[in-house]
Order: C-alpha cells, then structure tokens, then sequence
C-alpha cells in the first residue's frame, strides 16, 4: 500500500500510515529520501499498536541521525545501499541491519544459502545444513575490502560532501525567497549526510529546460524518482491509500544538481551555469 510523503522532506508522510493500515499489512516500509530521516517516532509507535515491523530504507541514509540516533538503528530492520551512487561505496553492495535480536538468528541463515554454516563455524551444530529460504549474499574478499576503505574515511567523505551541500543550499537562498526555486528541507531533529542536493522547480517543463541547458555545459544534472505506483509492478500489484497528490507534483519538478567529493574546485563554475540556466 503506498501512501502520500511529505511536501517538506518528500518522506512517508507519516500521517497517513494508520489509515493505510489493514489486516493484511506486516511491515512499515519508510524511505529516508536523500538521507534525512522520516518521523520515526511516530511511525515506531504507529507500528507498536498495530503489531507491525518497520524495515527502515537507509539506502541513502548512513552517518545520517534522527533525535541523536543512527538512520538504521531505530527499526526492527534496515538495509544500506553501498552502490557506486552513494556515498559509502563497493561498487555493488548493501548491508541488512537488523535491531531485534529474536530476528538475527534467521538473517544468518538467509545470508548463508538457507544453511546454519554460522552457527557451524561458531561450534553451536557439529555439521551444517539447508535449513530454510535463503541466497549467497555474503560479499567477496575484495569488495568487502574496498568498503572497509571506505568505512575508514566516511566522517572525512560525509564532511566534505557538506561542504559542497551547503555551498548550494547558501547560494540558492535568495532565488527561494524570490519564489524562484525551493530548496531541501532538513528538519531541526535530523542531521543528514549530504546524499543529495535537489531542487524543486515551478513546473516540468522548466525542469526538463533546466536539464537540457545545463546538458549544453557538459553539467549533468537528473530527475529523480519515478512514482512506484506508475510502475509496471507497482501497478499491477500495489495499491495507494488516498491520493498521491505530493509524490507526483514534486517527482515532476524534482532536479539534483552534481554533489561528488572532488566536485569543490569546480563548484563556483557549476552554480554559476545553474543561475544561468535558471534565469
Ligand atoms: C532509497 C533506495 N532504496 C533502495 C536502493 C537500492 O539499493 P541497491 O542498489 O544497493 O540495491 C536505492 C539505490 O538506488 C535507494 O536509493
């Protein structure tokens, strides 16, 4: 079931979750797009009455906090991405957190072919077994290092990369209080991670103009996300509760600017060709 998100933060709007709630749903499913987090008190409490799990998406979500806590520490569950686009990368990659305890012990088996080869290794069974679903998610010696690397230098990668976002965020001020532009929303009890500099434009095809002029620059610049339930899948197998007015307004309008470590000598070039382009 997709519900609305938010016009602020383009999260789950989180009060529309209870009244998408039936009798079949099981999980709570909140993204924390561009790596500010959702509500998730609310949502933690919405899921405690109603005997739900929330798998959170940090997908984009790490070094990020919600009230002085770690994005991917608040659900039952969690998943990281470590794709190429993020910012802690292996090229391909991704975690599976898992906070409850009483759901760690099936996570292992599932991570390892459907077998109990950890609780082997760990001397818990004197042989191993195909015990139940699972594939062979565990990633490579190299892969594993390389992210290690990365691990290791994600203060100094997610600083910088604040650096560049706030560059942004201070020299499109004065085109959000002409009315021009609107900017990303952080809310006070959230520190994020500098996964995405976006901007919302007025209408779609000021955007698809935007992306087109700034093409002739050689300056990259993408829309975002496409509505899950336009998807072929999402279609045939999603449903909505209430509209969806705000997911389909702003992913029309929705445009990220380039935000790369490395990006800072060229920065003043880039947002110059962006105020032009806007003009
Ligand atoms: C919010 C969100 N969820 C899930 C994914 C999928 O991550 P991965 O490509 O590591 O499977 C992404 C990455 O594009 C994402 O941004």
């Amino acid at each position: 079931m997709f519900v609305d998100i938010r016009p602020d933060t383009l999260n789950i709007d989180e009060t529309r979750i209870e009244a998408a709630v039936t009798n079949k749903t099981r999980v709570i499913v909140p993204v924390h797009y561009a790596g500010v987090g959702c509500e998730m008190d609310t949502i933690m409490d919405i899921a405690r009455r109603h005997d739900l799990l929330v798998i959170e998406d940090a997908a984009q979500g790490i070094m990020s906090t919600y009230k002085g806590r770690p994005l991917g520490s608040i659900g039952h569950m969690a998943t990281l991405s470590f794709h190429e686009t993020k910012n802690i990368i292996s090229g391909e990659g991704g975690a599976l957190l898992i906070n409850d305890p009483a759901l760690v012990e099936r996570g292992e088996i599932v991570r390892e072919k459907g077998t109990n080869r950890s609780q082997f290794f760990r001397g818990q069974v004197d042989k191993y077994s195909w015990v139940d679903i699972g594939s062979s998610f565990l990633p490579g010696d190299i892969i594993a290092a390389f992210l290690w690397a990365q691990m290791e230098e994600a203060e100094s990668i997610t600083k910088r990369r604040l650096d560049i976002w706030r560059t942004y965020h201070q020299w499109f001020e004065p085109l959000e209080a002409q009315g021009e532009i609107r900017r990303p929303v952080v809310p006070n009890d959230c520190t994020h991670n500098a996964h995405m500099y976006y901007l919302l434009l007025p209408s779609l095809e000021k955007r698809t103009t935007f992306i087109a002029r700034l093409k002739e620059q050689d300056i990259h610049t993408v829309f975002h996300y496409v509505p899950l339930d336009t998807a072929p899948m999402g279609s045939q197998f999603g449903r909505t509760s209430g509209d969806l007015t705000h997911t389909h307004d702003l992913s029309e309008r929705l445009v990220r600017l380039p935000l790369w470590v490395g990006l800072e000598d060229r920065q003043t070039f880039v947002i110059r060709q962006i105020l032009a382009a806007l003009g």
